[in-house]
């Protein structure tokens, strides 16, 4: 059983989390239901401020916020003092509505779109990083129009390729983020940049990828983005303040999973950046890092209702929960594995095999391979714990499936951060043309 964090069970076998037991959750919000533990959210949190304080430069950690973001989570973060990484006009919406100030988020995309781009200058948005050389000429456009100086930093793909999921891979060089080291590209963007009066080039950023459990590929990124700026330096003079190296620490999803010591990753990273700066004679730069699930991930645990329960063919065991790939579509996008018991009857011995498949019209809407259960019954409690990563963030409305509430607990008190979706909401957006109207 994957406890982490405040999860606890309790003398009736309960699983309580921040305090609060799984039924009174059920009971008073429903299911499914993704439960965030605020504590172990600030642990994560302090973890990371932590192990940059042992770097000798300046530091900054960027909350990732594409891994989970609604206007109470914005608040709360900015509340640590974290920055925040925005990828739409959408995300600085919701965050700025939150409370969250734009001079700490730095704008991401590979296709911010004019519009966006504008709503983040006039907001005031404290970092733009830029993607490739149409967005560099669009934004030095913009910047030119309202007159305001941008601080930018650009993306470049290292040529690393994380050991991940084909589809959370981004260092390799034929990503679509970012420009090229090897190419020249990086290069000659750079210095496009540099030579805009209104563009102000910071530093340079790079993601590799998810899921990354060792310092090895982020020390290789650091030799890779060093000898580019010291190329920078060597042949054009240029000195740059920020290494921004994205996010993509691992973070486990079942009790199995390696974990992530964050402070001694963190420090490896730091210490291998203020060494190779030390060696080359290089100012130390501002070191950023951009965490999302690392942060979130494993605080987040999805609570299902349990419905239908059968067996196939003698052999077997399917388990259907009130959600499925429409709350989180990681199993069947990633092959991501979770774990999940009965939240009600954590103490009874496992019975059963079981598969957890959701309620989609979806062969694939399988949300755990096999897991090992006492008997289930229709009603039961299923938890899946360490949910709270691109969970939400991902969701759909597939089947007409509402999305779920979403709750933080602490000390005994459960309070909403997302209301559950309704059926109003479901069909806010829908129109009928009147020619399809009866009369
Ligand atoms: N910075 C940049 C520029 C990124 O693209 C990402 C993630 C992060 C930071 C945060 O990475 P993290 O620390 O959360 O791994 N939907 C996929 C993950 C996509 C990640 C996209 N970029 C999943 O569910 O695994």
């Amino acid at each position: 059983m994957f406890l982490s964090g405040t999860m606890e069970v309790n003398n009736e076998g309960m699983l309580k989390i921040g305090g609060v037991t799984a039924e009174e959750l059920r009971d008073k919000y429903g299911t499914p239901l993704l439960v965030f533990d605020e504590k172990l959210i600030l642990k994560k949190i302090k973890l990371y401020k932590k192990a940059v304080s042992s770097y000798p430069g300046p530091s900054q950690i960027i909350y990732a916020s594409k891994a989970f973001l609604c206007q109470g989570l914005a608040a709360l973060i900015n509340q640590t003092g974290l920055a925040l990484d925005i990828v739409s006009g959408g995300e600085l919406y919701r965050a700025r509505k939150g409370g969250f100030p734009p001079d700490k988020m730095f704008f991401h995309g590979n296709n911010k779109l004019p519009e966006e781009l504008k709503e983040a200058i006039q907001a005031g948005v404290a970092v733009f990083v830029i993607d490739n050389a149409q967005e560099a000429r669009l934004l030095a456009e913009l910047a030119r129009g309202f007159k305001k100086q941008l601080f930018c930093q650009l993306r470049v793909t290292p040529g690393i390729a994380a050991r991940t999921h084909d589809y959370i891979k981004t260092g390799q060089k034929t990503s679509k983020f970012g420009v090229g080291i090897e190419t020249g590209q990086a290069e000659e963007l750079a210095l496009w940049i540099e030579n805009e009066e209104f563009l102000n080039l910071q530093g340079i950023h790079s993601h590799i990828g998810s899921q990354i459990y060792d310092s090895r590929p982020f020390r290789e990124l650091i030799w890779t983005l060093l000898q580019f700026l010291l190329d920078l330096r060597r042949h054009h003079g240029l000195i740059l303040k920020d290494v921004n190296l994205g996010g993509g620490i691992g973070s486990p999803q079942t009790a199995q999973d390696s974990r992530v010591d964050i402070i001694s990753l963190v420090a490896e990273v730091a210490e291998e950046l203020a060494s190779t700066c030390r060696r080359e004679g290089y100012p130390y730069p501002r070191l950023l890092l951009e965490p999302g699930r690392s942060i979130v991930g494993e605080a987040g645990t999805t609570l299902y209702t349990v419905g239908s329960i059968k067996e196939v063919n003698n052999s077997k065991n399917y388990l259907a929960v009130d959600g499925g790939m429409s709350d989180n579509i990681r199993p069947a996008l990633y092959d991501a594995v979770y774990e999940g018991f009965l939240a009600n009857r954590c103490r009874e011995k496992p019975e059963i095999r079981a598969a957890v498949v959701g309620k989609c019209c979806e062969s694939g809407d399988v949300l755990i391979e096999e897991t090992e259960l006492p008997r289930p019954r229709p009603g039961d409690i299923l938890a899946v714990p360490a949910t709270g990563a691109y969970s939400y963030s991902m969701a759909s409305n597939y089947n007409g499936i509402t999305r779920s509430a979403v709750v933080i607990v602490k000390a005994g008190k459960a309070e909403p951060l997302i209301a559950r979706e309704t059926r109003k909401d479901l069909i806010r957006l829908d129109r009928i043309p009147s020619r399809f109207q009866q009369l």
